[in-house]
């Protein structure tokens, strides 16, 4: 049987990070799907359309290809932001499901992280992390991954970027953030890295063994 881990939280909770060390230590290929979401935000704003017109951003979202998530600036502040924006257009979301769930149908499996991955995307994922932490320690990490990559910011303005983008991700309509009823917590306010990845590499391994 595939294995399939959906694995969902809030920005810089460390899922991506998380994400990435599970795929390469079970052999699975990984997708980070907030890329797609910043990806289409993007295109728009290179394209000078408005955020909020929710008809081109269909249309944007339904051409999305591969080459267009390995751009470098899909990953500025701006553009979690942006994609936050996006996101909330049920047409964007069912424009990118099918493409999701093809990558999660490969046959020996595959790790996919974002906000719906649970609930909405592989409801039947073999296993199901929601990964968390407090908003403070979450722009601690935030503010030293931007200003080790030379954006100007401050810890301030990333903590109001984080519990906007909360609030807007946990109160839409369309695929709320939010943990599915089967899904294992694990809190990583108190974790580094390395400790997130043993706890979670020990839900996977006990799932595999039923
Ligand atoms: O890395 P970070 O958590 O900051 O952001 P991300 O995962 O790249 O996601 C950027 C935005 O895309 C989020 O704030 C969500 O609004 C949206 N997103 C979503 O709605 N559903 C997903 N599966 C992934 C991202
Ligand atoms: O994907 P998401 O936005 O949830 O977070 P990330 O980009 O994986 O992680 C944000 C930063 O937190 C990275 O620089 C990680 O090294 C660090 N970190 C982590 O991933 N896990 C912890 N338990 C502690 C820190």
């Amino acid at each position: 049987m595939p294995l399939v881990i959906a694995i969902d939280g809030p920005a810089a909770s460390g899922k991506g990070t998380l994400a990435r060390r599970l795929a390469v230590h079970f052999g699975l290929p990984h997708l980070d799907t907030g890329l797609l979401y910043r990806a289409v935000a993007l295109l728009m704003l290179d394209a000078g359309i408005d955020l909020g017109d929710a008809n081109e951003a269909a249309r944007t979202a339904s051409s999305l290809v591969a080459d267009q998530l390995a751009d470098p600036r899909l990953r500025e502040r701006a553009m979690g932001e942006a994609a936050s924006r996006v996101s909330g257009i049920p047409d964007v979301r069912a424009a990118l499901l099918s493409w999701q769930r093809r990558f999660a149908s490969d046959e020996a499996g595959a790790v996919l992280d974002g906000r719906d991955i649970g609930t909405v995307i592989c409801p039947d994922a073999r296993v199901k992390l929601f990964i968390t932490a407090s908003p403070e320690e979450r722009a601690r990490r935030r503010h030293r991954e931007l200003t080790g990559r030379g954006e100007e910011t401050t810890l301030a303005a990333i903590l109001s970027d984080i519990r906007a983008r909360d609030e807007r991700d946990s109160s839409r309509s369309a695929a709320p953030l939010k943990a599915a009823e089967d899904a294992v917590i694990i809190d990583t306010t108190e974790l580094d890295a390395d400790e997130a990845f043993a706890a979670a590499r020990h839900v996977v391994e006990r799932a595999r063994e039923h």
